[in-house]
């Protein structure tokens, strides 16, 4: 019998260490953890910001009480976008058949929670039906398969949106146009044709172009501006521009606020749209420190911006997260860890918005 309670003690251990290397963060009980206590849009309020949001999606956010419930409160989140409810394949999955369930389900939300809300989005190379980018439509059809899209969406939506990504990166890296159905077969003028018709749909929404990678100097901010201050002189409604900011640990540019300055020169707006800091797994205590020193220097750059507006984080849970799906063993990107307790990246956000 002995044996067999040491056999099974062993197994005991086995099982132990087996769960303990299993687990998905190999953080400590002593974890560091967030001592602010203010809320993060109350403090973007304060820096004379309009909103601190986060994105959501469905179906989690009815069916996660302690996510929703978290998401709710406004002394957190003064803003909400819709991570995937409002895109082409989502809204218009068949030509003329359009369906708003899940995004009305978050317009509905944040007008309950008295917040504000960014669209997103309606012009983009993802994301899109079949119907769509294998149409092989010819270019007068596309324009107006476009406009109908645009004008169908953004109209449903009218006075409930504080701004619209109207199109969503348009840009390659190297500040040359990406490849997608619209600009193949439209040519540049689509983005055009795409602002023009969703100012006629909501007069009042701040209508942006989002992308990412012009967060710093380079090629593709420079591009970024030459067209924003070409629509401009043409007299092409275009409000603001979208820094999605998806970054990686220690990379945040050092040229970010410049940037930011040099956007908001052209008199447009800027607003951190899809804020997050993804790290290599597993999360450690200096990882965590850089993760928080990273966020400050995005907020701090924000805050001293005036007419950047707001700063938008793409999940705030890493519970909800889209980077370890996408970034094979990179994860915890965001301020509040999966078990929903904030991470030192949400004292970052509070001393980013104070000094
Ligand atoms: C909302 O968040 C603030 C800031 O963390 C907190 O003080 C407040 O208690 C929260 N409200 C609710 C209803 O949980
Ligand atoms: C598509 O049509 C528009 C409007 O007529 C025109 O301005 C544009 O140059 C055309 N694009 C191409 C690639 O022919």
């Amino acid at each position: 019998m002995r044996s067999f309670i040491v056999h099974t003690t062993f197994v005991s251990l086995l099982a132990w260490v087996t769960l303990t290397l299993a687990l998905p963060s190999s953080k400590t009980a002593n974890a560091p953890a967030a001592t602010s206590t203010i809320g993060t849009n109350d403090a973007a309020q304060a820096a004379g910001k309009l909103y601190f949001g986060s994105a959501t999606d469905n179906p989690f956010l009815n069916e996660d009480p302690t996510y929703k419930s978290i998401l709710s409160n406004k002394s957190l989140f003064g803003q909400l976008s819709p991570e995937n409810a409002m895109k082409w394949d989502a809204t218009e999955p068949e030509q003329g058949v359009f369906t708003f369930t899940n995004g009305d389900a978050i317009v509905a939300l944040a007008q309950a929670n008295g917040q504000i809300m960014r669209g997103h989005n309606t012009v983009w190379g993802s994301q899109l039906p079949a119907w769509v980018s294998d149409s092989g439509f010819d270019n007068a059809t596309l324009i107006s398969v476009m406009q109908n899209h645009v004008s169908t969406v953004i109209g449903h939506y009218r006075g409930d949106m504080y701004s619209w990504d109207v199109v969503n990166e348009p840009f390659n890296d190297d500040g040359t146009f990406a490849s997608n159905v619209f600009f193949d077969t439209i040519g540049e003028g689509y983005i055009e044709l795409a602002l023009q018709a969703a100012s006629t749909a909501d007069p009042n929404a701040k209508l942006y172009i989002n992308d990412f990678n012009i967060e710093g100097e380079g090629a593709k901010a420079t591009a970024m501006a030459n067209l924003v201050s070409g629509l401009k002189e043409r007299g092409v409604p275009i409000h603001g521009i979208g820094l999605e900011s998806h970054f990686i640990l220690g990379e945040v540019p050092t040229t970010l606020q410049a940037q930011m300055e040099a956007f908001t020169a052209l008199g447009v707006e800027v607003a951190v749209t899809e804020l997050d800091i993804r790290m290599t797994l597993p999360e450690t205590d200096a990882l965590l420190a850089q993760q928080q020193t990273d966020y400050q220097t995005v907020i701090s750059a924000c805050r001293a911006v005036a007419d950047c507006v707001g700063v938008t984080v793409w999940e705030y849970t890493d519970k909800y997260s889209w980077v370890p799906g996408t970034f094979a063993g990179q994860g915890a990107a965001d301020p509040w860890d999966e078990n929903f307790e904030l991470k030192p990246a949400y004292d970052g956000i509070i001393a980013g918005f104070s000094s």
